[in-house]
């Protein structure tokens, strides 16, 4: 069984990434608890340490590349290695093209993507200056590889995210760290807002006809992080519930 090691989970105050930290946690994982959202990232911890596993909380910009690399020194200091990130907080901004202005393009980008970059670069950089192995796990999306209306930034960030796995795997084998991606379907968050009707719209997309649970994606990253996925590298696996198969 995997235990023992040191995993930062960005976004981890809620959705997938909390849900994530809590099956990380009880697999015996020290967690760092990483978001802007203070107050989210505390009830994750405290879920956690209630629960008898090991946590803490960094409040972080994932879009700030000095916040990240200092996300990466707390976690060393806190817990003393680094093993893995889950480099998994994200946004969304709707609009379609022709309003997509620069602003609302590059919040995505900077939030989405570069915010991947600084996790992997980081992180490998840190776990190789401790010699530790260790996992990188970064969220894309079907978005990734499939155009949807009003995505242009997020299509191209999470683009970038897949390639950035691929990419990332390729340069990082030789120290030991695997770098995978997850490509969620539609995932019952908070970041799908509170329109219900757009919510139903949404879940007709799948085989099952509703939206995925997110414990269903953090069961499958938390196998991404375990020796049983050692020969998954560089990939990204979709948990999508057909949604790319079918239509
Ligand atoms: N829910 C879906 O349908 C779906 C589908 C595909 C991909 N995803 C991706 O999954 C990831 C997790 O999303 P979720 O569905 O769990 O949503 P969520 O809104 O429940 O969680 C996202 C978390 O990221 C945090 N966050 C946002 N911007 C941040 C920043 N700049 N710095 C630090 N933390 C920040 C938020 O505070 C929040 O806790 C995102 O990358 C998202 O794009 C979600």
């Amino acid at each position: 069984m995997d235990e023992n090691k040191v995993i930062i989970i960005t976004g981890g105050a809620s959705g997938i990434g909390r849900e994530a930290a809590y099956l990380l946690a009880e697999a015996g994982n020290a967690i760092v608890v990483a978001d802007f959202n203070e107050e989210g990232a505390k009830e994750t911890a405290s879920n956690i340490e209630a629960q008898g596993g090991k946590a803490a909380t960094f409040k972080v910009d994932v879009s700030k590349a000095e916040e990240v690399e200092a996300m990466v020194d707390f976690a060393v200091d806190t817990f003393g290695t680094l093993n893995g990130i889950f480099n998994n907080a994200g946004i969304g901004l709707v609009k379609p093209l022709l309003e997509m202005d620069p602003a609302s393009y590059h919040k995505v980008i900077d939030v989405d993507q570069h915010s991947v970059y600084y996790g992997i670069y980081y992180g490998a950089k840190k776990m190789v200056e401790l010699g530790a192995k260790g996992t990188i796990v970064n969220t894309a999306s079907i978005y990734g590889s499939m155009a949807a209306k009003g995505s242009f930034n997020y299509n191209a960030a999470k683009a970038a995210v897949v390639m950035m796995s691929r990419s990332g795997a390729l340069e990082l084998a030789e120290h030991g760290i695997r770098v995978v991606g997850v490509a969620p379907g539609f995932i019952d968050t908070p970041i799908l807002g509170e329109d219900e009707e757009m919510k139903k719209a949404l879940s007709a997309l799948h085989m099952h006809n509703k939206l995925i649970q997110p414990e269903k994606v953090a069961s499958v990253v938390k196998f991404l992080f375990s020796e049983e996925a050692a020969a998954i590298n560089g990939s990204t696996v979709a948990v999508d519930d057909g949604f790319l198969s079918f239509k």
